[in-house]
């Protein structure tokens, strides 16, 4: 797909294909494949009208480096590695993975304006559509065991919650273990994947997805409640590259100090923001649901169940947790 034709086209106006063909230095029937090419790999609706030329209506927001590198505050700015902003990749968590065999990459960060296998937790797809949301990666290495990455997930999504203020976006809540919420509907989701050694050194790449200009059209394919920054702000949404700095500007500093602190230093704004505190719940995660009040978290990250044979400790892992209906 062609990175300097969707540029020309984001401003949401008509472009003649003489102009876009001279923009682009090629003749217009290349321009016209491309549009043709866009379009039918469902990529971006482009109108296509005859003496007008083409245009995206409503415009798109395209990821920019040099915007999200501005973005930046000093320390985030410090312990960023390598940024890479891909067109299309099949999951920025399972590409920074392949990275990850590679020494030396620590504070990694890729984000991609489309997943065409976006991963979510427990094996289920991410739903992610063209330069609509947001998609992020990063990785970090630990160099004290898993056991020392106890509530590691939970601490990104106050980061997530942290960054989403600064950009003025509405309050979100934290769903155990790892979703953001708005009024109850899914904004995002969190998810890491871990390579190395459990006792020693390990690699960790922390994925967020953030739903930001769900389109109509992809929003068919999420089974559950959902919502995207746009609706939340009435479409004075900030911009992706601008939400993408905020949350370097929170992650960063999270994963360098993770070790050293543990999540003990974001347990209270944890429980703060937490969407279930006190709710009647069912928790999914063997074969017989386990019904219970939701008492928040502890000192690592382990949702506190109060069942009736008393309260309980869950760790992370292949569990959902809902509310009892
Ligand atoms: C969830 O199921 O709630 C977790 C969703 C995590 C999605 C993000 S998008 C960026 C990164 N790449 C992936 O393939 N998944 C994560």
């Amino acid at each position: 797909m062609s990175r300097s034709l969707l540029p020309l086209l984001a401003d949401g106006e008509f472009h003649s294909g003489q102009d876009l063909a001279e923009a682009m230095g090629v003749s217009r029937t290349a321009v016209w494949k491309q549009v043709n090419r866009l379009v039918n790999d469902s990529v971006l609706a482009i109108e296509s009208v005859k003496g007008k030329g083409y245009r995206i209506p409503g415009g798109i927001d395209l990821l920019d480096a040099a915007q999200v590198k501005a973005g930046l505050d000093p320390r985030a700015a410090a312990l960023m590695g390598r940024l890479e902003i891909l067109d299309t990749v099949d999951s920025t968590n399972a590409h920074v993975m392949r990275l990850a065999e590679q020494d030396g990459l620590t504070g990694l960060v890729c984000s991609a304006e489309q997943q065409s296998a976006g991963r979510g937790r427990r094996g289920r797809q991410w739903v992610s559509p063209y330069a609509s949301n947001l998609y992020l990666s990063l990785l970090w290495e630990f160099t004290q065991g898993a056991a020392a990455l106890e509530g590691l997930s939970l601490a990104v999504g106050v980061a997530v919650a942290r960054a989403l203020r600064a950009c003025d976006v509405p309050a979100v809540q934290l769903k155990w273990p790892n979703d953001v919420l708005y009024d109850g509907a899914k904004l995002g989701g969190i998810l890491l994947e871990m390579s190395g050694d459990a006792a020693g050194s390990c690699r960790v790449v922390i994925g967020v997805g953030l739903n930001v200009a769900m389109p109509d059209a992809a929003a068919g394919a999420i089974d559950q409640a959902w919502t995207d920054i746009n609706t939340m702000t009435s479409s004075q949404t900030p911009g992706r590259s601008r939400i993408l700095a905020a949350l370097l500007n929170e992650l960063l500093p999270l994963v360098a100090d993770f070790e050293q602190r543990g999540f003990a230093h974001w347990r209270e704004e944890w429980q703060s923001l937490d969407a279930l505190a006190d709710a009647a719940v069912v928790l999914h995660a063997g074969e017989v649901p386990l019904a219970g009040i939701a008492r928040g978290v502890d000192a690592r990250g382990a949702l506190q169940l109060e069942t009736a044979t008393g309260l309980q400790s869950v760790y992370g892992g292949e569990v959902s947790l809902r509310a009892a209906s």
